[in-house]
C-alpha cells in the first residue's frame, strides 16, 4: 500500500485514484499521523501531496519529519517536494510570480523515477514558490524554462521529489512517472482488485459483527445497494434493509427494489410504507426549506420505528464513500464539505444508539460501480443517476398532492423511458421532470385547455459541484415533449431548462 499525506491538494483525491488504477492499494491521511502509526500501516511508499501553503508560513502543515529516516521510498509532490527540502536543511525561495499551466520539461538525468520518459516532454505547473537549493545528496534530475528544480531526487535514500503535478491529465507523461515510483522504486504488487477487496471485506464484517444484527437504510441507489449486497455476502439473514417508501419515489421504485433485493438477491428487506406520513406532514408547505426538514425529519422518525422492531440490532450500515471521509476529517475541505452536507441524512446514529460499519468507506465511486458488477448487481443498479433523499417532492414547486405527484411521476416516466432509448442516460449526470405551479392556455382538438406545465432537466457534470445543462438532440426532446401532452392527463406544455450551475442548482429546490 502507498500512504499519501494530505497536504490539502485539490489534487490530492485525483492522486488516490491515479494509485489505485495500477491496482495499488493506497489511504489517504491527515499530516498528523504519526510516525508510529505510519510504521503500523507498512506503507511500501509515501507520497507527500501538494498543498495551498507555503514552507516558511509558521501555520503551514507538516508531517513529522522522521518520516524522513524511515527508509521508506518517498515522493513529494509540489509542495510535498517542498517540505522534504526544507525538512532537510535545503532552500525554498519565494518567487515573485506564480507558474501556472503547461512548461516544456526537459530530463537531465532519467533515474528509476523518471525512466522511459521522453526527453522533453509536457508538465503541468501550479505553483508559487520554487526550490532555492536541495540538502545535501540531492541532484535535479529535470528542469523547466522557468524552474530549475522540476524535479529532484536523492537515490540513495530513496526520497525523490516533482514541482509540478504528475497526477493531471495535462502532465502528458504523468502516468509514466507514477507508475515507475510504484514500481520501479516501491516494488508495489498489483493487488487491488475488486475481487481481493470482497475477501478481505466480508471478513471484516464477519469479523465486526459476530453474531449480532444489522440494519441497513436501503435507497436503492448505487451506495446503499452496493453495500447491502456485499454486507449480505457477509452475514446473510444478519443483515435487514429497511427500505422507506416515502411516497416521494419514481413511478415504479419501490417495486423494482422488492424485485432486486427481496426476491432475487433473498435479503431481508423492511418496507416501510409512509407515504402518508410524510404527504399529511408536506400538506400546505409550498417553502422549498421547510419541505426539506419536514421530509429528513419524518424519514428519521420512521426509519427509527422501523429499526426497533428489529430486535438486537447493534449495527448501523452506510453506503459512506471515501471522498465524504476525507472532506469531513480534512482541515482544508474548504466549502464543498460544508456544500454536500445538508444532503446527508444525518443525525441517526447518534440517536439510535448503533454501531456504525460503512465497508464502502475508502472506495471511489467508480471503485463502487466495479465492486457492485462484481457482486452480481446489474447496469440498471450500478450507473444508477443520482436521486435526491426528498424524491419528487423537490422536483414538485408549491405544493405536493397525490394528483401532482401522479402528473409528475408520469411524465418523469415517459422522459427517463425516451432517454434509455436514445441512449443518453448513461451520457448525462442526471435527467429528470419537475412540475410547475403554473397553468398555461392550450388547444387540443377543437378544444381550449388550461393546464400544467413540465419542465424538463438534463444537466452534465462530474460531481455535481458544477454542472451544465445538456445539449439533448432536438428530436430527442420533441419525442418527449409530444409524448408527455398526449400521455399525461393535465400536462399541455413541456419546456426545457438551458440554466447551468452556477448560477442555477441541478434540482429546482
Ligand atoms: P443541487 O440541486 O444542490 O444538487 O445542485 C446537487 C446534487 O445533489 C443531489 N441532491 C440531493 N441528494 N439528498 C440527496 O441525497 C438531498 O437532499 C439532495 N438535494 C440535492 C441532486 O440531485 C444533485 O445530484
Amino acid at each position: 500500500m502507498i500512504l499519501i499525506i494530505d497536504f490539502g491538494s485539490q489534487y490530492n483525491q485525483l492522486i488516490a485514484r491515479r494509485v489505485r488504477e495500477h491496482q495499488v492499494y493506497c489511504q489517504i491521511e491527515p499530516p498528523d499521523i504519526g510516525v508510529d502509526k505510519i510504521r503500523e500501516l507498512r506503507p511500501e511508499g509515501i507520497i507527500l501531496s501538494g498543498g495551498p501553503a507555503s514552507i516558511y508560513e509558521k501555520r503551514s502543515p507538516r508531517v513529522d519529519r522522521g518520516i524522513l529516516e524511515l527508509g521508506i521510498p518517498i515522493l513529494g509532490i509540489c509542495y510535498g517536494l517542498q517540505f522534504m527540502v526544507d525538512a532537510l536543511g535545503g532552500k525554498v525561495a519565494q518567487s515573485e510570480k506564480r507558474e501556472y499551466g503547461f512548461a516544456e520539461l526537459i530530463i537531465r538525468e532519467r533515474g528509476k523515477m523518471l525512466a522511459d520518459v521522453e526527453n522533453k516532454t509536457r508538465c503541468w505547473m501550479s505553483h508559487g514558490d520554487q526550490i532555492g537549493r536541495l540538502p545535501a545528496g540531492f541532484r535535479v534530475t529535470a528542469s523547466t524554462e522557468n524552474t530549475e528544480v522540476a524535479a529532484a531526487e536523492n537515490a540513495k535514500r530513496r526520497l525523490y521529489g516533482l514541482q509540478f503535478h504528475p497526477e493531471v491529465v495535462h502532465t502528458v507523461e504523468g502516468k509514466k512517472m507514477l507508475e515507475n515510483f510504484l514500481f520501479g522504486v516501491c516494488r508495489c504488487q498489483k493487488s487491488w482488485t475488486m475481487k481481493s477487496f470482497i475477501r478481505e471485506a466480508v471478513e471484516e464484517v464477519k469479523e465486526t459483527v459476530g453474531d449480532k444484527r444489522v440494519v441497513l437504510g436501503l435507497s436503492g441507489g448505487v451506495d446503499s445497494s452496493v453495500a447491502a449486497v456485499l454486507i449480505h455476502r457477509a452475514i446473510g439473514r444478519q443483515l435487514t434493509c429497511v427500505f422507506v417508501d416515502n411516497g416521494l419515489l419514481r413511478l415504479n421504485e419501490g417495486d423494482k427494489v422488492r424485485t432486486l433485493f427481496a426476491k432475487n438477491f433473498q435479503m431481508d428487506v423492511r418496507f416501510a410504507r409512509a407515504g402518508r406520513d410524510f404527504l399529511s406532514g408536506l400538506k400546505g408547505v409550498t417553502d422549498p426549506e421547510r419541505k426539506r426538514k419536514i421530509i429528513g425529519r419524518t424519514f428519521i422518525q420512521v426509519f427509527d420505528r422501523e429499526a426497533k422492531k428489529i430486535k438486537g440490532a447493534e449495527f448501523l450500515a452506510q453506503g459512506t464513500l471515501y471522498p465524504d471521509l476525507i472532506e469531513s476529517r480534512s482541515a482544508f475541505g474548504g466549502p464543498s464539505a460544508v456544500i454536500k452536507s445538508h444532503h446527508n441524512v444525518g443525525g441517526l446514529p447518534k440517536k439510535m444508539k448503533l454501531k456504525l460499519i460503512e465497508p464502502l468507506k475508502h472506495l471511489f465511486k467508480d471503485e463502487v460501480r466495479l465492486l457492485g458488477k462484481e457482486l452480481g448487481l446489474s447496469d440498471e443498479v450500478v450507473w444508477r443517476q443520482p436521486f435526491p433523499g426528498p424524491g419528487l417532492a423537490v422536483r414538485i414547486i408549491g405544493e405536493v398532492t397525490e394528483k401532482r405527484l401522479a402528473i409528475l411521476r408520469n411524465a418523469d416516466a415517459v422522459l427517463m423511458e425516451e432517454i434509455r432509448t436514445g441512449n443518453y442516460y448513461r451520457k448525462v449526470w442526471q435527467s429528470f421532470a419537475v412540475l410547475l405551479p403554473l397553468k398555461s392556455v392550450g388547444i387540443m382538438g377543437d378544444q381550449r385547455t388550461y393546464e400544467h406545465i413540465i419542465a424538463i432537466r438534463a444537466v452534465t457534470s462530474e460531481d455535481a459541484m458544477t454542472a451544465d445543462w445538456a445539449r439533448l438532440p432536438h428530436d430527442l426532446l420533441s419525442r418527449v415533449s409530444s409524448r408527455i401532452i398526449n400521455e399525461v392527463r393535465g400536462v399541455n406544455r413541456v419546456v426545457y431548462d438551458i440554466s447551468s450551475k452556477p448560477p442555477s442548482t441541478i434540482e429546482w429546490e
